[in-house]
């Protein structure tokens, strides 16, 4: 079974004893970033990742490989194989999923290796099943068919708690809970919420450091309007401060970042970007983005389409490839001209 219940665990606990305590009864929403509450009130926001999560694990047989067909593969010697009981990093094997209840398959055949430490970048169009594919990974849903494994490890043998505390992850859908800074930050790492300094550290990583600053309580400032007395944010303040969540998990050595900054103008999200490569030293780091001046920084890119890899490589290999890749890219620079 997809553990979301489980992710949520302490998260929901923590939101019964601030309850408890609050007088105002505010509740947060569901984040998959966070350890959704799937009792919590909801703010509206997108919940894809708690609604869809239970029902999803069945059936996971052997794939038999189902490769990943379409397509060139650049970039020698990326495929399966860093393989199990070697260590060392993420690697699906066949990995296929199915949203519950839909008959196409929004990913078939991934058979990707991550050696620890390297940075990727996945691109392709909407819905190609881009955050399908990190969701799998920090199991918020389970593969169809075909199996996951970290370190050698199959994802579902490896204890939540422990899983969890090696991903920073920062979801395109993160969520925006109408409580007080210090909670929308502290979620990311639920055992730290109450120690200030790890707070306040995540919110200058995430860049939302002077928003927070200008704020009249700062970390204690409510969010949201359900406050009388809530300070609502823009798109990109929110996005900064979902980003630092993903920073308060210190000792993740995965980190992932949905589209971090679709929000952001220009020059917040060149900001981003390198607090991300500082932050990102000796980490696997997984980033998911559409603009290839961010994409183009990642060790290898891995381009999806219509559910499955249809190339993978440096920048510079899968240009010359002049597949897929090479066609969306000039797309994108005849747009900046
Ligand atoms: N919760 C869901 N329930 C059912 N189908 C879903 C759900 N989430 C995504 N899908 C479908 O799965 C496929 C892959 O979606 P996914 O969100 O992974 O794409 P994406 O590459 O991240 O796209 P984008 O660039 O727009 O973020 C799409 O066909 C989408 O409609
Ligand atoms: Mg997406």
């Amino acid at each position: 079974m997809v553990r979301v219940d489980d992710w949520a665990w302490s998260t929901t606990n923590w939101l019964r004893r601030a309850w408890a305590c609050s007088s105002s009864g505010t509740a947060a929403t569901a984040d998959a970033s966070a350890s959704p509450p799937p009792t919590a009130m909801s703010t509206g926001k997108t919940e894809r990742a708690a609604g869809a999560g239970a029902g999803a694990g069945a059936g996971a047989g052997a794939s038999a490989g189902a490769g990943a067909g379409a397509g060139a593969s650049a970039g020698a010697g990326v495929g399966a194989g860093a393989g199990e009981g070697e260590g060392g990093g993420i690697l699906f094997e066949g990995v296929g999923f199915r949203y519950p209840g839909k008959e196409a398959w929004a990913l078939r055949g991934i058979d990707l290796a991550i050696p620890t430490g390297e940075s990727v970048a996945l691109v392709g169009e909407n819905g190609a099943g881009k955050t399908t594919l990190v969701k799998l990974l920090t199991r918020l849903y389970e593969p169809t068919e075909g199996r996951i494994l970290l370190d050698g490890r199959d994802l579902r043998d490896i204890e939540v708690g422990e899983l969890r505390r090696r991903f920073g992850v920062l979801f395109q859908d993160f969520n925006q809970y109408q409580l007080r800074v210090r909670e929308n930050v502290g979620f990311g790492s639920i055992e730290h919420v109450d120690d200030g300094a790890r707070v306040q550290r995540a919110v200058e990583r995430g860049g939302a450091g002077e928003v927070v600053a200008a704020m009249t309580a700062g970390l204690e400032t409510p969010l949201g309007r359900w406050f009388q007395d809530g300070t609502e944010l823009s798109g990109g303040q929110w996005q900064k401060i979902a980003l630092a969540r993903a920073f308060m998990r210190e000792e993740s050595d995965i980190l992932v970042l949905d589209e971090p900054t679709a929000a952001l103008d220009a020059e917040a999200e060149h900001a981003v970007f390198e607090r991300f490569r500082e932050l990102s030293h000796g980490r696997t780091t997984i980033v998911i983005s559409h603009r290839f001046p961010t994409v183009r920084m990642a060790k290898k890119i891995v381009v999806i389409d219509h559910g499955t890899i249809v190339e993978q490589g440096t920048h510079d290999e899968l240009v010359a490839l002049d597949g897929k890749y090479a066609r969306m890219f000039a797309l994108q620079a005849e747009g900046y001209r």
